[in-house]
């Protein structure tokens, strides 16, 4: 706190607001996915985080507070069986399972006449099908959960936009926008919420360095942007521990946008 204003790093909520809840975080290993773990466990919930890395995974555990705040489940989420056994492996050493974070992505430039079958169906494969194995697993533990269970899912505006060399991950992030709405409904009345966030360019994550800075393009895409900068890994932190949180209890089938205005600046100009 700084002459009684809120610093943008300091938590915005009690320390306590997420005590209690275990989430459990794709990609959780690096990038947003790792943000969004720091800052659950700063508010006091364990997490368990999941990608194919295990290496990167152990390392991020234990930078987080090791095994009683945080544990490695190394799984490919395009393999639901694989997914399946991390969740049961969560809820075993944890407990409960209140929060899933559906945030592994994979991209690649690559114009649609020159993208290959497999090189689509890689990327469906693991922001789609990855979502909908992670949310098809957890929900029996989730609607379990005492306060309600919570899906946040990482998606793009681009998604509604169509996305220029990027068809197939804007294709897959509408498909989540659209399975979140359905799951929203379907799982309402279980106590389960089901939201998404639409981060806009996020500075020092490997989606803006392989899209926007490998291909010099990083200053043209800050100007898209209304606020003229790129987001933090905060920003998108800051989101989710929202949406998790209870002060979003009447909060389901919503799209948070956190892209500085890049939306509404691409629609109005
Ligand atoms: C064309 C490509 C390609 C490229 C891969 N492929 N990269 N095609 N251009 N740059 C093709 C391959 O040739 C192959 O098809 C198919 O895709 C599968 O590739 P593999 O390397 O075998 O797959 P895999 O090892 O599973 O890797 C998955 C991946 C990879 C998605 C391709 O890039 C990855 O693991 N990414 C994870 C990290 C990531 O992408 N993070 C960024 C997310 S950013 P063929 O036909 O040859 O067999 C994001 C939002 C960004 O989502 C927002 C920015 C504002």
């Amino acid at each position: 706190m700084m002459n009684g204003k809120l610093a943008h790093d300091e938590p915005m909520l009690p320390a306590d607001t997420l005590r209690g809840q275990v989430a459990f975080i794709t990609g959780g290993g690096t990038g947003l996915g790792l943000e969004i773990a720091s800052q659950f466990v700063k508010l006091g919930a364990r997490v368990v985080l999941a990608s194919r890395n295990a290496e990167r995974l152990e390392a991020a555990a234990k930078d987080l507070g090791g095994s009683d705040v945080a544990i490695a489940c190394p799984a490919d989420v395009r393999n639901y069986p694989e997914v399946r056994n991390a969740v049961e492996i969560a809820v075993k050493r944890f407990g409960s399972l209140d929060i899933l974070v559906n945030n592994a992505a994979g991209n690649f430039f690559c114009p649609t006449a020159e993208l290959s079958p497999n090189g689509w169906r890689t990327v469906v494969d693991i922001d789609l099908n990855g979502t909908f194995h992670c949310c098809h697993a957890a929900y029996e533990f989730l609607k379990r959960s005492k306060d309600g269970g919570n899906i946040i899912s990482i998606i793009t505006m681009n998604a509604l936009s169509g996305w220029p060399g990027a068809a197939h991950a804007a294709a897959a992030k509408a498909g989540i926008l659209s399975l979140s709405r359905t799951l929203a409904v379907e799982w309402g009345p279980d106590n389960i919420r089901v939201n998404t966030i639409s981060p806009g360019p996020i500075a020092d994550t490997e989606g803006v360095r392989r899209l926007y800075e490998e291909r010099a393009r990083a200053d043209l895409e800050r100007r898209r942007v209304a606020l003229g900068r790129f987001g933090s890994k905060r920003d998108v932190a800051n989101a989710a521990v929202y949406l998790a949180s209870p002060f979003a209890n009447y909060v389901t089938g919503e799209n948070l946008v956190v892209d500085g205005g890049r939306w509404l600046k691409f629609v109005t100009q």
